[in-house]
């Protein structure tokens, strides 16, 4: 059986007060719109389809590869929109799943039970309802004597008894493809000027067809985003969800009222999240790691083994056993080896530290591509940028960088050489050789190390 789904994501969002289209907002760092793809992908057979209109190229840019985007280019109303796709999947698809895509709440296991629930149904519909004393301008669910549905009453023209109705409609709906392509061509424009995907309900019902409710019972999923207090809410929701999620598969989260993870990341197991910390963003942190409190991580790989304490994280790569913190901060393109360690107040940008590095305090690294094994003294700076160009930094494995040393790029010091403290170094340093001063300049070679 084929299963399709159509997203309408064509409407303005007015009351969100914002220049980006309503689906592209985020809620976990994802846009509303990726959370309904996601939730459509585990129950459909097909590639979605989504209908779009307000702000169409930035939402066709976002879509890109996920579905097909199909133009409504005057927002006639949810019936309207869902008839857009009509000529594109006539033929195509037994199952058609309509939501719209400002629920992100809305999860796959309840898309799922709405579409086993219209495989089972004789007639055309089945959708989901929820019952709620708020009903937030939802459409009101009327039952016939049997329990099937009998219609939607859009809010607007409700009269006062069916605005007492507690069963809405939520917004999600299954139905049978053919079925549904000929119905909406018998629907009539509302005296509001739309045509409501909801008068197919009542379509089915005078021809003595079966409306399936699915009634939902958690009142999260139902979420839809209209302004920013619902996205708040939204928000929050999600958030709890996502933090069960990471609990039930083996993290401890210390205090989940305080952990911020966005969808869409991995964490190992056994590892700990401590409080105030927020994981952004295409983040992924691996097994037995500490991170936080206070860690702001932002697209960033953390190994096995690491430790992250009031530290923030961007575009950088750690492998395992890294410890760093109080106060560290990785800027794009950092990648730190195997037990590297970073103390307080240091920085690095787009530069390499190899396994088992050591930077305890007050450093800035840029532009710099530093060995193994390495020790980097207090205050050592690479003096990277000359106001208009970067340059390059290289320090060979066993290095001993003195403290408040100046690295002035290009420069490349060689391996098992050592800085004396406050050494301003302008020239490349040889293997094996201590400079000092000011420009620093070389006192004498080293003599190896008896075992080596
Ligand atoms: C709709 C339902 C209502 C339900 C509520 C749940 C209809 C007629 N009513 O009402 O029963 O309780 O959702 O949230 O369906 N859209 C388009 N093109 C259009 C019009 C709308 O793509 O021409 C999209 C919007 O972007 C939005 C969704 O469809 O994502 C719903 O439209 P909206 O106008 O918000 O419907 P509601 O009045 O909320
Ligand atoms: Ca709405």
């Amino acid at each position: 059986m084929k299963i399709n789904a159509i997203l309408l994501a064509a409407g303005h969002g007015l009351r969100m007060n914002s220049e980006l289209p309503k689906v592209l907002i985020p809620v976990a760092g994802k846009p509303m719109l990726w959370h309904s793809l996601q939730a459509v992908a585990q129950v459909t057979t097909e590639k979605p389809v989504v209908i779009i209109g307000h702000q169409a190229d930035l939402v066709r840019n976002f879509v890109h590869e996920q579905a097909d985007c199909i133009l409504q280019e005057q927002q006639l109303g949810t019936g309207h929109a869902v008839q857009q796709a009509k000529n594109f999947l006539l033929g195509k698809t037994d199952l058609i799943l309509v939501t719209y895509a400002d629920m992100p709440l809305l999860s796959s296991e309840t898309l799922e039970k709405l579409v086993e629930t219209q495989i089972a149904n004789e007639g055309p519909i089945s959708l989901l309802t929820i019952i709620s004393d708020d009903p937030r301008g939802f459409g009101r669910i009327l039952r016939k004597e049997d329990g099937y549905v009998q219609a939607i009453v859009e809010e607007a023209v409700a009269t006062p008894d069916q605005l007492q109705i507690k069963e809405l409609n939520v917004g999600a709906y299954c139905f049978n493809a053919n079925w549904l392509w000929r119905a909406l061509d018998k629907v009539r424009v509302s005296p509001k000027g739309e045509f409501f995907l909801t008068d197919t309900i009542s379509i089915a019902v005078q021809d003595g067809l079966t409306v399936k409710p699915v009634v939902l019972s958690d009142l999260n999923e139902t979420i839809g985003v209209n302004t920013r207090i619902h996205l708040s809410e939204a928000e929050s929701a999600m958030r709890d969800r996502i933090n069960r999620m990471h609990m039930l598969a083996g993290v401890t989260l210390i205090d989940p009222g305080t952990t911020y993870i966005d969808a869409g990341i991995s964490i190992g197991k056994d590892s700990t999240i401590w409080p105030n910390t927020f994981l952004r963003g295409n983040t992924q942190v691996g097994r037995n790691s500490e991170i936080g409190p206070g860690a702001i991580i932002t697209d960033t790989k953390i190994g096995d083994r690491c430790k992250i304490l009031l530290s923030v994280l961007e575009g950088s790569i750690l492998e395992e056993d890294v410890d760093m913190g109080p106060y560290a901060h990785l800027r794009k393109g950092t990648h730190l080896g195997s037990g590297v360690h970073m103390g307080n107040f240091g920085e690095v940008k787009d530069s390499t530290l190899g396994e088992g590095t050591k930077m305890g305090h007050f450093s800035y690294i840029g532009n710099a591509n530093i060995g193994s094994n390495v020790n980097i003294g207090a205050g050592t700076i690479t003096c990277n940028y000359d106001g208009e160009n970067k340059h390059e930094t290289q320090i060979e494995d066993d290095a001993f960088i003195g403290s408040d040393t100046m690295l002035v790029a290009p420069l490349k010091v060689g391996k098992r050489s050592r800085t004396g403290a406050g050494a301003v170094v302008t020239k490349d340093v040889q293997d094996d050789t201590l400079v000092v001063g000011m420009p620093a300049r070389a006192i004498h070679k080293l003599e190896k190390k008896k075992n080596e």
